[in-house]
């Protein structure tokens, strides 16, 4: 069996996330790393909180709480909500980790000793009332574009215009609103990603099978405009990883941290280093091809925003430090990446709280109806919308008409016609030999899909085969038969027990809850994928007990899905 390491982009602290998040990112990447271990491979998944940088400072400030102290509750939170959308990482770290400090410091000394550092003299934004430089997000003032009011050092949320500070009109410090800013000298450092354009060009072109969406995002990187520019990545905060540290070959970096999207990345590794502090997890085994990782299959998901920092950034960071002896990382092999999912005609929205979010969705229906919805849903090819007919549908329809009615109608006529027990052995006549046919069909092409990560695909070849189901019961009608041979019915019964039962397992990827409540209702452990089929359908032997399972899925009634979008459509408080 293989070896997978799956990342998931790591979220921002600040706050709790929406729909549109989850699907562009942790929800997929779960649905892959469930389906890999389904299958007996051996699967290391991958997340954390991401928790540097202004955004987190800014939270923070807002809660009127230390910086460190709103991370560590934020991130129980996230961690919570993850637990209940089921989300199956091996670990859940967080990027402010002693572990990520250490890595990060590690990666930017050997960086520098490979000469891919070098200093760099800027004009910044000082506040003299606040004693500090200011990043963009902490100055505000009138947008010379529109007039708004309190557009922000690096955008105008008002007309979406790209600003810099120094083009507002009465600047303002967000921290103390002093006026008293002035234009003062400070140094950074920048990663001299030009110095690796060839080697990033080379290796992204070596990868043929990424999605386009991919690929295209990093070649614009590379190539439009004046090419692949250095990138700053210390910035003038206190919060974050301190970019002077003993041994580190520059000065002057005092009160400087790494840029967040430094950091992030690196507690990908960092993460799995946690894990390893906690359980004694062998960690180098995937992450460095020299203990073990050659072996190893890596791939991450993350929204189409985060993948100039997975092609070019992060890589540049790995492609770097292994020009050093003695380094050896282990680089991704594969990105799978995604558009956005719109929210009812517009954009989710955390500022303006539009859109439903992961706490909220959780206090309305359990996990699997989001997750079902969500991946059916996926913002593949293109960006995708939510909307709350095409939730009531999909819901109603795939899991309560399809998968829960045949679960409830194969149990509910076993239980009242033979007793909670399988009726029979599973005996194939010429009806079953038919479905099994098309339902290996009909499974190649699932497995196919999922392989590929074709996430859409994968969720309609599921609901085909969940109707394959639905149909052969329609035909083999056993409420009719059992009429003139009741042995002929038991034998029906005793096929579509099994067959439900490779749903549960089949499915588990998608709707792990639903199909826990069917492997306990046929009090089943064994969740071997159906490699062969002939055997899995005799799983359950005559005789075998059971009970007969709660609907496993509810209907989205009218009043609640208009209730809802009423709920949902403008601010959060
Ligand atoms: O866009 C985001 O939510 C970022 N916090 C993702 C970081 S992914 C990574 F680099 F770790
Ligand atoms: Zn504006």
């Amino acid at each position: 069996m293989a070896r997978h390491l799956i990342t998931s982009a790591i979220p921002y602290i600040n706050g709790i996330k929406h729909l549109g998040n989850l699907v562009g990112s942790q929800l997929p990447a779960d649905l892959y790393a469930r389906y890999l271990r389904g299958r007996g491979h051996e699967v290391m998944f991958i997340c954390a909180t991401d928790e540097h940088g202004t955004p987190a400072e800014l939270a923070a400030a807002k809660a009127g709480k230390p910086v460190a102290d709103y991370c560590a509750e934020m991130h129980d939170v996230q961690a919570e909500i993850a637990a209940g959308f089921r989300l199956s990482f091996d670990h859940f770290g967080r990027s402010s980790s002693a572990e990520n400090r250490a890595l990060t410091q590690h990666f930017a000394k050997v960086l520098a000793e490979q000469g891919l550092i070098r200093e760099v003299t800027e004009q910044q934004m000082y506040s003299k009332a606040d004693g500090r430089f200011l990043p963009d997000r902490y100055i505000e003032g009138t947008c010379p574009n529109c007039g708004y009011e309190s557009a922000r050092g690096d955008q105008c949320d008002n007309c979406t215009k790209q600003l810099d500070p120094v083009d507002l009109i009465d600047p303002r410090s967000v921290i103390s609103g002093s006026t008293d800013l002035e234009m003062r000298e400070t140094k950074h450092l920048f990663l001299r990603q030009s110095a690796m354009k060839d080697r990033l060009a080379a290796w992204i072109d070596s990868k043929a099978d990424w999605p386009v969406l991919t690929t295209s995002i990093a070649k614009k990187w590379l190539f439009d405009g004046d090419g692949l520019q250095d990138r700053g990545i210390t910035r003038d905060l206190s919060w974050g990883v301190p970019a002077q540290f003993d041994g580190a070959p520059w000065a002057g970096m005092d009160g400087k941290v790494f840029y967040v999207w430094f950091d992030a990345p690196i507690e990908y590794i960092a993460a799995t280093q946690e894990l390893s502090a906690q359980d004694g997890t062998d960690w180098a085994r995937w992450w460095r091809t020299d203990a073990g990782a050659e072996d190893v299959t890596y791939t991450q998901f993350m929204g189409k925003d985060n993948v100039p920092f997975h092609t070019i950034g992060f890589p540049a960071t790995i492609l770097g430090v292994n020009g050093a002896e003695g380094e050896n990382w282990k680089l991704v092999d594969y990105i799978k990446s995604f558009n956005y999912l719109n929210y009812d005609g517009g954009q989710f929205s955390t500022s303006r709280g539009r859109g439903v979010f992961m706490d909220q969705a959780l206090s309305l229906l359990p996990a699997d109806y989001w997750r079902w919805w969500l991946l059916s849903h996926a913002p593949e090819s293109a960006d995708a919308e939510f909307t709350w007919e095409n939730f009531q549908t999909s819901v109603n329809k795939d899991l309560a008409d399809v998968l829960g009615n045949l679960v409830s109608r194969v149990t509910k006529f076993c239980n009242s016609k033979f007793g909670t027990e399988v009726p029979a052995e599973v005996v194939l006549t010429e009806r079953e030999e038919a479905l099994l046919a098309q339902f290996r069909e009909g499974l190649a092409a699932y497995e196919k899909a999922m392989d590929a990560i074709q996430v859409r695909r994968s969720a309609e070849e599921l609901r085909a085969l969940w109707v394959l189901g639905n149909e052969y019961l329609q035909a083999a009608a056993p409420w009719s038969v059992v009429k003139t041979d009741a042995d002929a019915a038991r034998a029906i019964i005793a096929f579509a027990l099994n067959l439900i039962r490779i749903y549960a397992v089949l499915s588990r990827p998608f709707i792990p809850d639903a199909a826990q409540a069917i492997m306990t209702a046929l009090d089943c452990e064994d969740w071997s994928w159906p490699d062969d089929l002939d055997t899995a359908i005799r799983t359950l032997p005559a005789g075998h007990a059971f009970t007969v399972p709660e609907n496993l899925f509810r209907k989205v009634t009218d009043d609640e899905r208009d209730d809802w979008a009423q709920r949902f459509a403008g601010r959060r408080d």
